[in-house]
């Protein structure tokens, strides 16, 4: 019996679903634990392409359970879409492979409206949110007036809080956003037929987890977004608004802590970020735009441009620390080849001193500047290449460095989108 967490280190898009997709061979569940759809996993299984926005990766291996836990907010839309989607291409997905936790969030149409409201309103300072309702359903939850799954399946119940939160949030637009209020009458038209298509899939992931961990099966907690966007320990205010950090696996799927064993953190080899927000290392000359442009660097759910940027070992070194992470997984190091020089920055310029962990004062962040260690590129493509020991030897220094610097070991090497494109050095199951 193992569980094994992955978790992005950086702001997120660090190819989290790839690693997920190849650790779920040796999982028997696959869980969920926050975020919502405003994550997007892209998966190429030969020459077929999913992305993935609430439901776990994991759904591509028929005889794996995967569960969507309490700390995810969920869109019903999107989930039915999703679910409707992936059985047209030929995908078993029934409630005997996918579980909804009965105490997850519903993100309401009105989370939607009022996320894209605050976002036009907000005009330049806008935090550039992917406009999924994220935010405004945890603030409901966390203000206790949020909807759950467990509400929705009992009418009475949840056209009550339909009618409680509208009468607030209604005020809200009619007076202070001045857009078009919401008519309760209309979700209900929604979401009632959803709440039927639901039901057979709710259960209590908890217990479901706790049964797993009984009969000795392996649990892969997927996160979502990445540590930098973590509410708590990222670049407040320019984050999401729940905890992507590992420790967060606990409340939000219902495990304690002393169950877990590893937790990988996935480094993509260079750094991207989408959205408003600090980035030290970020590149806005020819080689940030061809990393973007090499790496298919466009969001998986909102299709905006990345901002690209060379590696930041203080954005790992944090995240190492934040999430005691045990391994590393380094993903598209084959969009660096060609790069005659790489840069890693190890520490950030601020007056006269080096900082070599992230400042929580947004103002000292923007100031900072990188202080970077440049290092031989290579410029043989490597995807083919399934050994450390064959990759050209300024590819394993690269390699050696991160791990020097973030003093975790690289478990696993992703050297192109497929599946097969991977260096398993170490499983963290076993
Ligand atoms: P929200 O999560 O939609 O509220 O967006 C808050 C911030 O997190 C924005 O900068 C988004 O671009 C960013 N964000 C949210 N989800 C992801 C993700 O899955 N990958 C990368 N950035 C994300």
């Amino acid at each position: 019996m193992s569980c094994v967490v992955v978790v992005g280190t950086q702001w997120g898009d660090e190819g989290k679903g790839k690693v997920v997709d190849l650790l779920t061979r040796h999982a028997d569940v696959v869980v969920r634990f926050q975020g919502g759809n405003n994550a997007g996993h892209t998966l190429v299984v030969g020459p077929d392409k999913f992305i993935l926005h609430l439901i776990p990766s994991g759904i591509l291996h028929a005889e794996k359970k995967c569960l969507i836990g309490n700390g995810v907010v969920v869109d019903l839309e999107v989930l039915q879409k999703e679910i409707l989607t992936l059985q047209d291409r030929g995908i078993a997905v029934s409630p005997k492979n996918l579980a909804i936790s009965e105490k997850a969030h519903l993100i309401m149409p009105y989370h939607k409206h009022l996320d894209l409201a605050r976002e036009a309103q907000k005009g330049k300072a806008s935090i550039g949110t992917t406009g999924r309702g994220i935010g405004p359903c945890y603030e409901d939850k966390v203000a206790r007036i949020g909807i759950r799954v467990i509400d929705l399946l009992d009418p009475k119940v949840f056209a009550e809080k339909v009618e409680t939160s509208l009468k607030e949030k209604n005020f809200i637009f009619e007076h202070l956003l001045k857009v078009p209020t919401i008519d309760p009458k209309e979700i209900l038209k929604v979401y009632l037929p959803l709440a039927e298509f639901i039901r057979p899939y709710v259960t209590d992931v908890s217990i479901m987890i706790d049964q797993a961990l009984t009969g000795n099966k392996n649990i892969l907690f997927e996160g979502a977004q990445g540590t930098h966007l973590d509410i708590d320990h990222g670049t407040y205010p320019f984050v999401t608004s729940s905890n992507p950090v590992a420790g967060s696996v606990c409340h939000g799927s219902g495990v304690g802590p002393t169950k877990i064993q590893s937790v990988v953190g996935i480094v993509k080899a260079y750094t991207t970020r989408v959205g408003a927000g600090p980035f030290p290392t970020e590149l806005t000359d020819e080689t940030g735009l061809a990393l973007r442009e090499k790496g298919g660097e466009y969001g998986a759910t909102t299709g905006r441009p990345r901002r690209c940027g060379w590696l930041d070992a203080v954005v790992l070194k944090d995240s190492a620390r934040l999430n005691g992470l045990t391994h590393l997984a380094v993903t598209k190091l084959d969009v660096l080849s060609g790069q005659k020089k790489i840069k890693i920055c190890t520490g950030y310029s601020y007056n006269t001193q080096t900082l070599t962990s992230m400042p929580a004062q947004l103002k000292t962040l923007e100031a900072c500047r990188p202080v970077y260690e440049e290092w031989e590129g290579w410029s043989e493509p490597i995807e083919g290449i399934r050994k450390r020991e064959n990759l050209p030897q300024t590819t394993q220094n690269y390699l050696k460095r991160i791990e020097e610097l973030v003093k975790v070991p690289i478990g696993i090497i992703s050297v192109g989108p497929d599946r097969e494109a991977t260096l398993f050095q170490d499983n963290p199951f076993s």
